[in-house]
């Protein structure tokens, strides 16, 4: 524990002195901290402010007060909920919007925001005060769940434009959009220090290392609240700083999964982003989803071993003595997103232990489960288990945090000055600021022979799969969760870099044709071939543990551009190659066929400021120079998860084991800071031919032991049946008893054949699979059937034919990996009448399913409609 009132504070170390070498001398980069440090708010005490609060809080009842500590989200809230329960505050999730409608304008927004503010006033019609209700939502690249919106680049390409002053004029500029929709509060700035590829959130991160992220989170602060004069504005919101604390340190970056750190870089790593930001005012600390394995994270349950709940929810010592004791934060710690329902001695339906550990605010989404967590918590305080100064605090910096932005005071949302005004959404001040952003974000790898800047009277070939695609380019949280179902009619205004060169050498000397299925390479000065990643987000993105940085291993259409890359070489055309990645990837053979590279992160929807660097002006010299440099390391081995920059200003950090590549190695491809600028010649800007990583051959498969059963009676539950979608939050597990109802498959146990157990599937029209987990997720090699003829058999049935395809797989990952189309197959099956279909896994791996990390053996993935019934699934051997 720490002892708080001597603490050193931000103050002290700004004035100079990290202790690093014991000289005194200010350093350049985040200061180092012994200790939790004492954090100096923007918003320091204001007593005026203390005695309102208390004078409202004396007056509120424990129901009262229990609907301020509650926030449902949009789908799961009725008006009469939000007046019944004086409901303190409520989110719309990613993907959620007034309606349903994805393109709801700002006027839909504000009228829904209103409805509920207006809802809550009536329920304290009858009292003598009033606590003002606030609207949340995940404005974390612009306001990018709202139609019309300027979406700026995620934050992994803010990080490479070093660029403080931009973040903040862009907080300025998202905080006015959420201020046009009526909202108040936002769920940004992100300040994780993401320390392993593998973790799907690795692109909300600004950087790998504090330096950025603790420069940035004062100023994404600032801009977006305005500091403590434009809190109460109409033109400013609140900002939260997630998630608290070390979400990009877990092991093997696992999403949600466990730190294993020691404190003192959980401090100076992890932290930096919230003692810069809470230093410039921020007002709300969302608690991660994710734990930290410290011995100091000690349970408080009496009896109950120490470090019993490591997860950050539960966690009185990180919530309660580090965040708001040392650290003196004043705010709201509020959960992610069900996430007290993961930390031991809590469920969906009761988050009273999590609410001792020091929560606040519980984001609980569905309704059955807030009311029920309402419910355990009033009896928990009536019986004494939450004690009644616990509800106190989380009220009384709930009521603090709305008084600060001036709740009180402001009109209802609907008359607030920029509500509703659809000129400030897109407006064109902004998309400019989010062009500069793009521009800045560019990081240059490669320039052999002055390749770029290109002429704009260039013939120019665009191609790649990312060419013409602007979920590639935009990335998750962007109209949608994983952004993947949105297209260019809901992103009105957005340019694709196909667009983009268009606009530039005009149409006429511009083909797009992705996969050269089309083009004649021949005719063409360039080929600008734009490659990258499918989008996602959270653990949809997430590489597993004994994944792969390949990128032309993670994905078959990725394989296609490094097949389109080398034929762009045979044919001897110039390349330029433009990365959209969420994180640093192994593409070295990719480098290495390109004249040109730049990583240009999920810029988002201004493709035309990638093209305002990749081209020169009309007089031939360049525009505008490349200015971005890495703040992740760029890695040199397939398997180089981890591989960061040694943090300089922590004295005698040492690189702990998994930061090593598998090779014990620590040198990456190209280094934090790296970037090139057009001005750079020679071996500078070409490196010349890169060696490839040649992993080892993989050791010799174990025999396959007799067949594998995975479902049905002969299975005894080894493997899990459950279905997955991208709509559907959690896994569900498929009942041999009774129905399984989820949005996006509808389970029902059949007869099988031969009076066997089996399941009918209804695939409903969206992204679903249902596969067969082990409940460990322990991977099996399973080569040895391949190599023993093996295949996968499974009694079918299809009652209604597929529409669309129907792929056969072995992940459980969305959105689909490998797998082979059944489609066909199942198409030419006798209707209502059970088969059994065998499937070589040679054709499975000639489909690029990995054998050798096998935790699902056996999926169907399919985005159309079917009604399938399946039985007993084995692989089987000759
Ligand atoms: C994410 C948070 C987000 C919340 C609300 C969660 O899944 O982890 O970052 O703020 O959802 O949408």
């Amino acid at each position: 524990m720490t002892g708080q009132p001597e603490n050193r504070t931000t103050e002290d170390a700004a004035a100079g002195g990290t202790g690093r070498d014991g000289a005194g001398a200010p350093a350049a980069g985040p200061p180092y901290f012994p200790e939790w440090p004492r954090v100096a708010s923007a918003f320091a005490a204001d007593p005026r402010v203390e005695e309102r609060v208390e004078g409202i809080l004396a007056q509120m009842t424990l129901e009262e007060k229990l609907g301020q500590m509650i926030q449902p989200e949009l789908a799961e809230l009725t008006l009469e909920d939000a007046r019944e329960y004086k409901i303190g505050s409520a989110l719309n999730g990613a993907g959620i919007w007034p309606g349903g409608n994805r393109h709801a304008d700002v006027k839909e927004w504000v009228e829904t925001v209103d409805a509920f503010w207006e809802a809550v006033e009536e329920g304290y019609a009858e009292r003598p005060f009033r606590v003002p209700f606030m609207w949340a939502t995940d404005a974390v690249h612009g306001h990018n769940n709202v139609y019309g919106a300027t979406i700026f680049p995620h934050n992994i390409g803010l990080g490479a434009a070093r660029d403080p002053g931009l973040v903040r004029r862009i907080g300025e500029a998202t905080a006015r959009e959420i201020a046009a929709t009526g909202m108040d509060w936002t769920f940004a700035p992100t300040v994780a220090t993401p320390r392993d590829r593998r973790w799907g959130r690795y692109y909300e991160g600004y950087s790998e290392d504090p330096e950025v992220v603790y420069a940035y989170a004062r100023e994404m602060v600032s801009g977006l609240q305005g500091g403590t004069d434009g809190l109460a504005t109409d033109a400013h919101v609140i900002s939260t700083i997630k998630h608290w604390v070390a979400d990009g340190a877990t092991f093997e970056g696992v999403d949600r999964g466990t730190a294993r750190c020691e404190e003192d870089v959980l401090r100076n790593i992890h932290a930096m982003g919230f003692i810069s930001a809470i230093e410039a005012g921020a007002q709300a600390v969302m608690a991660s989803f994710s734990g930290w394995s410290g011995p100091a994270n000690y349970d408080h349950t009496p009896g109950r071993p120490v470090a019993y709940n490591h997860k950050i929810c539960g966690s009185r010592y990180l919530l309660t003595d580090v965040l708001k004791g040392a650290m003196g934060f004043d705010g709201i710690v509020i959960s992610d997103w069900d996430a007290h329902a993961e930390v031991a001695g809590c469920t969906v339906g009761d988050a009273g232990y999590a609410i001792n550990a020091g929560l606040d605010v519980l984001m609980v989404a569905g309704r059955e489960a807030w009311r029920s967590v309402w419910r355990n918590a009033r009896e928990q305080v009536l019986s004494g288990v939450i004690p009644m100064e616990r509800v106190d605090d989380a009220v009384r910096r709930v009521l603090r945090v709305k008084m600060r932005a001036g709740l009180w005071d402001k009109p209802r949302p609907r008359e607030r000055s920029l509500a509703g005004e659809a000129s400030v959404l897109g407006h064109h001040d902004h998309r400019a600021l989010a062009r500069e952003a793009v521009r800045k974000s560019l990081v240059l790898l490669k320039n052999a022979g002055g390749t770029l800047p290109l002429s704009p009277a260039s013939r120019v070939l665009v191609a790649g799969s990312a060419a013409d695609d602007i979920r590639k380019q935009a990335g998750g949280w962007t109209l949608s969760w994983q952004g993947n179902e949105v297209t260019l009619s809901d992103l009105p205004g957005a340019t694709t870099l196909a667009a983009a060169v268009a606009s530039v050498t005009g149409e006429d000397r511009c083909q797009v044709d992705p996969y050269l299925e089309h083009a004649d390479p021949a005719a063409f000065d360039v080929a600008v071939v734009a490659i990258g990643e499918d989008s996602y987000a959270e653990m949809r993105g997430t590489i597993k543990p004994w994944g792969t940085l390949e990128y032309a291993r993670l994905k078959q259409s990725y394989a296609r551009d490094l097949a389109t890359l080398r034929r762009l070489r045979e044919a001897g055309v110039r390349v330029v190659t433009v990365m959209f990645t969420g994180r640093p990837l192994y593409v070295t053979e990719e480098i290495n066929l390109s004249d040109a590279f730049v990583v240009a992160w999920l810029p988002g929807t201004e493709g035309v400021g990638i093209t305002d660097v990749l081209f020169a002006g009309p007089d031939g010299a360049p525009a505008h120079d490349f200015q971005g440099r890495l703040t992740f390391s760029w890695p040199r081995r397939k398997r180089s998860m981890s591989v960061n920059r040694v943090p300089p200003h922590i004295p005698g950090y040492r690189v702990p084991a998994e930061e090593l590549s598998p090779e014990g190695e620590h040198e990456p491809l190209f280094p934090y800071g790296f970037g090139l600028s057009l001005r750079d010649t020679g071996t500078a800007a070409d490196p010349g031919e890169l060696p490839l990583d040649q992993e080892p051959p993989p050791p010799p498969a174990p025999p396959a032991a007799g067949p594998l059963e995975v479902a049905g009676a002969r299975a005894g539950g080894a493997y899990r049946l459950r279905i997955g979608g991208h709509n559907t939050w959690s896994r569900e597990d498929i009942s041999f008893d009774r129905p399984t109802e989820t949005l996006v498959v509808r389970a029902e146990p059949v007869p099988g054949p031969g009076g066997t157990s089996a399941v009918s599937l209804r695939f409903m029209g969206y992204v679903a699979f249902v596969y067969a987990q082990d409940p460990e997720q322990r991977p099996r090699d399973l080569r040895g059937y391949r190599e023993a003829g093996g295949r996968i058999a499974f009694d079918v049935r299809v009652d209604e034919a597929p529409d669309l395809p129907v792929y056969l797989g072995c992940h459980d990952d969305y959105p689909a990996q490998p797998g082979l189309d059944l489609a066909p197959s199942l198409r030419a099956l006798p209707a209502g009448t059970w088969t059994t279909l065998e499937v070589p896994l040679t054709d499975l791996e000639r489909a690029g399913v990995d054998l050798r990390h096998v935790d699902v053996p056996f999926m169907l993935y399919t985005e159309g409609r079917t009604l399938l019934s399946i039985g007993e699934v084995r692989w089987l051997t000759d």
